[in-house]
């Protein structure tokens, strides 16, 4: 028999591991229409050897422009061979305040709890990206994950955090602290809810559109800045085309780009999300997600252009584009920058390590930066103004 080791003797086990991940995001109008196979491809399981259950959640928003949903929702689940069976169909708060506090979470684990959802059984969450966050992050954590299936209803969801693998609710005024990275089961974007959805919302989503055309594709962003005027009159016809664009340009970045889970300090997709982030902590989420991206859009463009990265001709067609779509470039809070440019260090603590921002040399030609200039900001806030 070999000698015992000394109890103290060092042990380590340490191996890389990769897990294979599927991320199915279906684009489809109409999805309860009972001849619309979309919802039920992703819900019908032929292993399942178990009967599988359903709890719905609608954000209160879009059960009020659509009273008949959760009699909609019955009659598809019936309409198909080997659906779960529907236990719940209940609304939640929408809009941020549902990020706002521990209830909506609280909410879905008891009723994960209280139905009998098991691991292999559905959270079908249909809302604002809110909604999608809170229900995500309470279906992530219950069970320790069970399946999420997503209807985003708003241009945000569709055309960038529907694509998103991550959930989470805020802590006081920091955005996103809570949460946690999550494949969901399945992602439904019908473009049917898209029409109810209120103006400010419609025009907001497309921010993020803007954002990602600036950084990945100079004809993308000719083509948002032809048919701005279009988009935001609610042509779905211009604005189809973008919010798919915008939507595969995000899912490649996220599947594609090597680093799913965000765990290095750069962030491109967070292109003027770190003024975005501290604006909406600072007014308490009353300014909306969609808004001020375009605000951080339109001030970090301006930076690099004071900073002489950039060609004044490009940021004027991006602040026009923005205003074109009916979106702010400026914020009263913008005058106390001081408290506005902590979020610089907020935003770094978020990712961990360096402090990196993306900004442009060009359109569709991001860079990585580790500061920016106080002196170079504060006139980036004044010319951005003006051009309001
Ligand atoms: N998880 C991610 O990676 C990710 C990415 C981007 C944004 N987000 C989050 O998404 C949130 C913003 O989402 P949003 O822009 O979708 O707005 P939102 O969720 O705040 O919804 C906007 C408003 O419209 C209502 N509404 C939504 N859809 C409707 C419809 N079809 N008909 C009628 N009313 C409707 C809601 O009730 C709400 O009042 C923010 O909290 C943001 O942080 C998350
Ligand atoms: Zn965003």
């Amino acid at each position: 028999m070999a000698p015992m080791e000394a109890p103290s003797a060092p042990l380590t086990f340490d191996s890389p591991a990769s897990l294979p991940l599927r991320h199915r995001v279906l684009f489809t109008s109409g999805a309860f229409g009972t001849s619309n196979p979309a919802l039920a491809s992703v819900l019908v399981d032929p292993s399942a050897a178990a009967p599988r259950r359903l709890v719905a959640f609608v954000d209160s928003g879009v059960a009020a422009a659509h009273p008949a949903l959760g009699a909609q929702l019955h009659a598809y689940l019936a309409a198909f061979p080997g659906m779960p069976e529907p236990a719940l169909f209940q609304q939640v708060p929408g809009g941020e305040r549902c990020k706002r506090s521990h209830a909506v979470v609280d909410q879905v684990i008891h009723a994960i709890d209280a139905h009998r959802i098991d691991r292999q059984s559905y959270v079908l969450a249909i809302g604002g990206g809110a909604v999608l966050d809170a229900v995500g992050y309470a279906t992530a954590i219950a069970h320790r994950g069970c399946r999420l299936v997503r209807m985003p209803t708003t241009t945000l969801g569709h055309d960038d955090s529907g694509m998103a693998v991550k959930n989470g609710i805020n802590l006081g005024r920091k955005k996103n602290f809570i949460g946690t990275f999550a494949v969901p089961h399945a992602v439904v974007c019908d473009e049917a809810f898209l029409a109810s959805s209120p103006d400010w919302s419609w025009c907001g989503g497309f921010s993020e559109a803007v954002k990602i055309a600036l950084l990945r594709d100079p004809a993308f962003f000719a083509a948002i800045e032809r048919d701005a005027a279009a988009i935001r009159a609610r042509s779905m016809d211009a604005a189809r085309p973008v919010i798919r664009r915008s939507a595969e340009l995000h899912y490649r970045h996220i599947m594609l780009g090597g680093d799913p889970f965000e765990t290095r300090s750069a962030r491109p997709l967070d292109y003027g999300h770190w003024l975005a982030h501290r604006l909406e902590g600072l007014t308490d989420g009353e300014l909306p997600h969609g808004q001020a991206v375009a605000i951080g859009v339109a001030v970090d463009t301006q930076y690099a252009a004071c900073a002489g990265m950039l060609p004044q001709a490009d940021a004027d067609r991006v602040h026009a584009t923005l205003r074109a779509l009916g979106l702010p470039l400026t914020h009263a809070l913008l005058a106390d920058l001081d408290t506005v440019a902590a979020g610089l260090e907020e935003f770094r603590e978020h990712l961990g390590g360096r402090l990196t921002l993306t900004l442009l040399r060009g359109i569709g030609d991001p860079v990585d930066v580790h500061a920016m200039d106080a002196a170079t900001l504060r006139d980036a806030v004044a010319v951005t103004s003006r051009a309001s």
